[in-house]
């Protein structure tokens, strides 16, 4: 600590004598990306971590992160600053992949459930809810399941099998199951090329929400999906499913809306206003389940403050709509985050830097949750 102190004032001092201001700070180890031990930058002296804020004002918004490869790492060094970060600013996690079949059930007969449970004792020590995610998808799966030649009625009780074992192995310890991920394709029409609608056909979605539901009858039900955050074709799909399913008493109590945005191009806000409402008219909760906001790299100042006011427009729909319990970020450090890894080019879509500085998104956020 004293030494990394001493090394930043040299170079300070050094700086401002020999006018190299930018590649100094850059070479000294000022550029926040490369400094990663010790502890994280504070925060801004006017402010308060998030779930402070929102405990002191008594909102009733969960404020979540997924929690990743960085989580309880004992390699990277970042992972100290993660951990502190965490459990500084959040009271919700998602764990990112280690619920997914595939890292959970690498054979048929072997559940890995540890990295999970960790993350699960680690949130109910920390006063955090977890949302679990998630039990049926089309990516991620286990090699053995997707290559195996199955019937129609092995794949029936393989997805019976699979969502009783791991919603009675969490029962009674989330806030949310994602049941279902991604069901459609973004015209409206089901997702034809899933691995489980291929098997089973439309009707896998319902047997999911009723198998979870014997499981475990407490933990709400969550379908949840991508692009639908306003009024479009997709989102129309998604409130017909839901609206018919509550209409025959299929169990489903939430719609999580993931909301992977794009910096300046979000739906119009009164869209997803109107989207919102219809979905909390069918008794819905709603969960803003893997919020990010990317753009394109290099980041500019320009897009930083356009970014920081999407991230406080959404946060407010969720404040407006009394449906609406919790927004869930998908990471909070740029450090680690899907993004740049699925959307060549683009990045910079989450409300840390990579050396855990607060961007102009997490002060527009904060301030928001401040009533300020
Ligand atoms: C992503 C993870 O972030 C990646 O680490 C993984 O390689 C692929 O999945 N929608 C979802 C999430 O529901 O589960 C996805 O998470 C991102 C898109």
């Amino acid at each position: 600590m004293a030494a990394e102190s001493t090394a930043i004032s040299r170079c300070t001092v050094l700086s401002r004598w020999l006018l190299l201001a930018v590649s100094l700070t850059v070479a000294c180890g000022g550029n926040p990306a490369t400094t990663v031990t010790g502890p994280p930058p504070p925060l801004p002296r006017q402010l308060d971590p998030l779930r402070k804020v929102i405990a002191d004002r008594g909102l009733k918004i969960g404020i979540g992160t997924a929690i990743g490869s960085l989580f309880n790492n004992t390699t990277d060094p970042a992972a100290g600053q993660y951990m502190t970060v965490l459990t500084r600013e959040f009271n919700v996690i998602t764990p990112e992949n280690d619920m997914k079949f595939g890292p959970l059930r690498p054979a048929q007969n072997q559940f890995r459930f540890v990295r999970a449970d960790s993350m699960v004792a680690f949130a109910a020590a920390n006063g955090m809810k977890v949302r679990g995610h998630t039990l049926v998808w089309h990516q991620q799966l286990a090699s053995w399941l997707t290559g195996g030649s199955w019937t129609t009625d092995q794949v029936k009780a393989l997805l019976d099998e699979h969502i009783t074992t791991v919603v009675s192995h969490y029962k009674g310890q989330l806030s949310a199951w994602d049941v279902v991920n991604e069901a459609f394709d973004d015209d409206g029409g089901a997702r034809t090329a899933s691995f489980w609608y291929s098997k089973i056909g439309s009707g896998y979605v319902e047997q999911a929400f009723k198998t979870a539901r014997a499981a475990d009858p407490d933990t709400p039900l969550f379908y949840n999906d991508y692009n639908i955050e306003g009024m479009n074709a997709k989102s129309d799909a998604v409130y017909a499913m839901l609206a018919d399913f509550k209409a025959r008493g299929v169990p489903v109590d939430g719609i999580g809306v993931q909301m992977h945005l794009i910096a300046g191009a979000l739906p119009p806000l009164a869209s997803i206003q109107q989207n919102f409402a219809r979905l909390a008219g069918l008794g819905l909760k709603i969960h803003i389940t893997e919020l990010d906001v990317r753009m394109n790299l290099p980041a500019t100042q320009e897009m930083l403050a356009t970014q920081a006011q999407n991230y406080r427009d959404v946060f407010n729909i969720c404040l407006q709509q009394s449906a609406c319990e919790m927004v869930v970020m998908w990471g909070f450090t740029d450090r680690s985050s899907w993004v740049p890894g699925t959307f060549p080019g683009q990045g910079d879509a989450l409300i840390f830097d990579s050396s855990f500085q607060p961007k102009p998104a997490y002060t527009a956020i904060n301030n928001l949750l401040a009533g300020k």
